[in-house]
């Protein structure tokens, strides 16, 4: 795999704003990942010659951190949060029903490739509980409806 010239400009102006390339490993990872969707070992491999680190430095901070996708996952991520408020608020019967709707478990996409449902620890939104995260957007109180229209919102995308 080689990077675009456009994904390594990008890349260099996120490695100019750090003291040391080292320093901008994690931002150039979103960048990675912003591009592909997720990061291949070829793409891990290719940051490290551009920072100038181990490529073993690379994968161990990819698969550290939950949101880095080492392996390739759905246009759309669903993160369910079942940390104890949102477990007391039905998180657990909110996870089957998606696992049912969507025929997957968490961890798992779907076959067409849309959507990919993971479970998360607390996303900060306790009070508005049961919540989830789907792409950048925060869905709070949710219902079986706001499910049910989110699912057919992303399936039409
Ligand atoms: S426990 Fe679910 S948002 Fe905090």
């Amino acid at each position: 795999m080689a990077f675009s010239e456009d994904l390594k400009e990008r890349i260099k102006k996120i490695m100019s704003k750090y003291e040391t390339k080292q320093s901008a490993l994690i931002p150039v990872l979103h960048e990675v990942q912003r591009e592909y969707g997720w990061l291949s070992l070829d793409s891990m491999k290719e940051v490290a010659e551009l920072l100038s680190i181990p490529p073993a430095d690379v994968q161990n901070v990819a698969t550290f951190y939950t949101m880095f996708f080492t392996k390739p996952v759905g246009k759309h991520i669903i993160w369910l949060c079942r940390t104890l408020p949102c477990a007391l608020r039905g998180a657990q019967q909110v996870e089957h029903y998606i696992s049912e709707k969507l025929g997957i478990k968490p961890g798992e996409t779907t076959p067409d490739g849309k959507i990919t449902f993971f479970e998360a620890e607390c996303l900060a939104s306790c009070g508005t509980a049961p919540v989830m995260l789907v792409d950048d957007e925060l869905y709070e109180n949710l219902t079986r409806k706001k499910i049910d229209e989110l699912i057919e919102k992303l399936r039409a995308d």
